[in-house]
């Protein structure tokens, strides 16, 4: 058995077959490219039981990510975060059997590392010499610390109103970095221009590289692993550009196919924010692609994406489970962060948030049933966002008293 099962890649709008051992961004419709393994083979060849004896990273898995050769694997120990149970707080929002997919515990803090590694790594092994990226902050840490531990160039452009930590990420691991006046569409075409004009560069902007939803499919595959090689219920995602819950779902057909899981798919639930929220006008709408809202703005700065480049593979995802799209208010998921925190001692990002006051309102309008087995996930940490959080207690003086209780 090869490392890797990688067959080719496909474009995700006509089908077409693409070669998957050269550099390559979009197809030529300009969609995304979808990476094709050998499933037959890896099913004769790997059991899930020899997987869960493998080391806890994302790299367990390596038969179905895309890099071929071991040694080209950059890693910094991401993968196999916790699925926790959340019995007090699913018990509060009549969910009991509500658990998090807990992402804050990767390397830089966000589920971005996953990408980052299997992008980084795949970039390597094609011989690139710097990615180029524009990110709403989280992204572009992930990829200049996997670059810097693949000793490839980095080049990263995100809006001023980005986290600040994320600057900082990026800086400390000497990446090459721009601050935009903009958003995140607007990074993204500075980064374009840059990159024609550099040999050696990839622009590995979301969904404009193959590689990045093969990392983030692992998020899938361990809740699958984690909950016994089963499915639960219904999986809730805070979508900006929209990559995970499109490769949660690509994960999950993948191992329908394998025969490792059975039986329907989760329903899976787009979460975003009300102040940018394209892909639930889309699906209210019932229409198949999303437009840009004019004024997008939301304290879950990662999910600020106002025309993702696979939105029509999101509502896909959503559609073909039985999922929906849902949005939340920036007052809600605030609510929900700090409640979520007292109830089971986890701070977690306002995006992951978003979707934890999701499950709240769906199972107010019941469309969550008491007893279904639920799981948000959680992108990031709270650690990232401490903005998020006002501080308002007493200073003492030395000799102050506090009072008795
Ligand atoms: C913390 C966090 N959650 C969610 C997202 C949205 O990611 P996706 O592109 O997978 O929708 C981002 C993107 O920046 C993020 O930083």
């Amino acid at each position: 058995m090869t490392f890797s099962a990688l067959s080719h890649l496909e474009c995700s709008r006509d089908g077409s077959r693409h070669d998957a051992d050269v550099v390559q961004g979009t197809s030529p419709l300009g969609a995304p490219l979808l990476a094709r393994y050998d499933l037959a083979q890896v099913a004769g060849t790997v059991t899930r039981e020899e997987i869960a004896a493998r080391p806890p990273t994302l790299w367990r898995y390596h038969e179905l990510l895309p890099v071929r050769s071991e040694q080209h694997v950059v890693s910094l120990g991401e993968g196999m975060t916790p699925l926790l149970d959340l019995p007090r707080h699913g018990a509060r929002l009549g969910v009991p059997r509500l658990r998090m997919k807990d992402e804050g515990l990767v390397p830089t803090g966000a589920f971005k590392a996953r990408g980052a590694a299997v992008g980084v790594s795949r970039a390597a092994e094609l011989g690139v010499r710097g990615i180029a990226m524009p990110t709403n902050g989280n992204a572009g840490a992930a990829w200049a610390a996997y670059a810097a531990r693949a000793g490839l160039d980095a080049l990263i452009a995100m809006p001023v109103d980005a986290p600040e930590i994320t600057r900082r990420e990026c800086v400390v691991t000497g990446a090459e970095l721009y601050l935009v006046d903009g958003l995140i569409g607007d990074a993204g075409a500075l980064v374009k221009r840059a990159v024609a004009g550099r040999t050696g560069y990839q622009d590995t902007s979301t969904l404009r590289e193959p590689y990045r939803i093969e990392g983030k499919k692992t998020m899938g595959y361990e809740i699958a692993e984690q909950l016994g090689w089963r499915c639960p219920d219904v999986i809730l995602y805070p979508t900006g550009g929209g990559v995970g819950i499109i490769a949660i779902h690509k994960a999950l057909l993948e191992l329908r196919e394998l025969g490792w899981i059975s039986g329907d798919l989760p329903r899976l639930v787009a979460v975003q924010a009300a102040g940018c929220a394209p892909i639930v006008e889309a699906f209210e709408a019932g229409l198949d692609e999303s437009t840009a809202p004019a004024d997008p703005r939301t304290v879950a700065f990662g999910i600020t994406v106002p025309k993702a480049l696979g939105d029509f593979l999101v509502l896909d995802a959503v559609r073909s489970t039985g999922g929906i799209a849902v949005a939340v208010t920036d007052d809600e998921l605030l609510a929900a962060q700090r409640q979520l925190a007292r109830d089971e001692g986890t701070w977690i990002c306002p995006e992951g948030a978003a979707c934890v006051a999701a499950v709240g309102q769906l199972r107010e309008q019941g469309w969550l049933g008491g007893g279904e087995d639920v799981v948000v996930l959680n992108t990031g940490a709270g650690l990232l966002y401490p903005d998020t959080v006002p501080v308002d207690v007493p200073t003492l003086a030395k000799d102050g008293v506090i009072p008795a209780r």
